[in-house]
């Protein structure tokens, strides 16, 4: 038989372990992720929203629905979204003029679901193109591939409508050494094919605004340089080229890039920019000391675009490690996003302190008046 004080404990601890359930059972209710989906202080989106930023992630498609927590940041941090893989060739047209948007309707939805703007990406690349066409393409005469390309970009655009806030309408079009990339549309129809692909592009949804994204132009040099000159000499011809996307796949080992000089080039001549693709990959394993290098270049890359009022848009290349492309392209290489397992890093942590320092302190941007769901 307990003693009176005996049991006056055992009813104590009870009481505490009912409390802490309810405790416990209140705090994931509040939030349909679980804890790790819930950062501390408040999400970037309404940051960056007093600034009027659009703050966002790429989003893997085949996650949505299935990892209650990957939706619940996706929707809560972000008030852009771009669809990793699903806007692609490959993905849309697997056999000539059969189209299958299911996957990136289902990403527009979500969107919409959430106040979130889409980032089209893209409607013509080099890579993920469907075996049908890279098979065919050296037997095609230029008048059928250009036929081929005017058709998808048309289709492609004409679907989504009013749904896609900003296109990559040409994605990464130059090679580092400022010259074009040799692909099937340029090997067929030279550099034409960029033209057209935007005017293409207009017709099918005029509201929608039309970039050229490209890797490897925040450092300066031949690359950012040439990549200048076609959106300078695109606009000058009258072609309905609105902006310009700066990936910023960094790497610490390659140093920070003077981002804001680099963007500033563009938006002086006239256009607007972004940032598309951020991440920062490290060797593995990454130490403390090269973990607040990646933070830092996060913070600045953001700081940069905060600094530029036709900078509309800062987007992560997906947001955790745990599905990032990184380690499947650098063996070795990762720890590049601002969550891992769900869990917001030091990364995350750099923006958000970003946000909070911008507010009242940078350039706010309008609101897109369309596109708005
Ligand atoms: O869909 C197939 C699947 O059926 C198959 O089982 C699996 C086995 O490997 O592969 C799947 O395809 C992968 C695809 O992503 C979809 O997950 C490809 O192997 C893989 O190579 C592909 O990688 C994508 C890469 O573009 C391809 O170029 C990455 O996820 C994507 O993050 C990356 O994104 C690009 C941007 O579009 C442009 N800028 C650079 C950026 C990083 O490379």
């Amino acid at each position: 038989m307990p003693s009176p004080r005996t049991r006056v404990v055992v009813i104590g601890a009870s009481v505490a372990v009912v409390v802490s359930a309810v405790i416990v059972v209140l705090s994931v209710s509040t939030s349909t992720g679980g804890p790790g989906a819930t950062a501390p202080g408040e999400p970037l989106r309404d940051l960056a929203a007093q600034v009027g930023l659009r703050i966002g992630t790429a989003v893997d498609t085949d996650l949505l629905g299935a990892e209650p927590q990957y939706d619940e940041i996706a929707a809560s941090q972000f008030s852009t979204v771009t669809p990793e893989n699903v806007m692609k060739w490959e993905v849309v047209e697997p056999q000539r003029g059969e189209y299958d948007y299911s996957a990136a309707d289902e990403l527009v939805a979500f969107a919409q679901e959430h106040d979130q703007l889409v980032r089209g990406h893209t409607l013509v690349w080099t890579n993920q193109l469907p075996a049908w066409l890279t098979d065919a393409a050296a037997s095609l005469s230029a008048d059928e591939l250009r036929g081929i390309l005017e058709e998808h970009v048309t289709n492609q655009v004409a679907h989504f409508k009013g749904d896609v806030w900003q296109w990559d309408v040409v994605n990464e079009p130059i090679d580092d050494d400022g010259s074009y990339v040799r692909n099937i549309w340029y090997t067929a129809l030279g550099p034409d094919y960029i033209a057209d692909a935007f005017r293409w592009a207009h017709e099918a949804d005029p509201e929608a605004l039309l970039f050229l994204n490209d890797y490897g132009i925040e450092y300066g040099g031949p690359k950012t340089d040439a990549m200048l000159d076609l959106a300078t000499r695109l606009r000058a011809d009258g072609v309905p080229i609105d902006g310009v996307g700066f990936e910023t796949h960094l790497d610490i080992a390659f140093g920070k890039p003077d981002l804001l000089a680099a963007m500033t080039r563009f938006t002086e001549a006239g256009f607007d920019v972004a940032v598309t693709e951020a991440d920062v990959r490290a060797t593995l394993p990454v130490s403390e000391e090269q973990q607040d290098l990646q933070a830092e270049l996060y913070a600045s890359s953001l700081r940069a675009c905060l600094q530029l009022e036709r900078c509309l848009s800062y987007t992560v290349w997906g947001f955790d490690d745990q599905y990032s492309w990184i380690p499947g392209w650098f063996p070795g290489q990762g720890a590049a996003g601002i969550y891992d397992e769900f869990m917001p890093k030091p990364q995350y942590t750099a923006l958000q302190r970003e946000l909070e320092d911008a507010i009242g302190s940078m350039p706010t941007r309008r609101e897109p008046s369309a596109h708005l769901g």
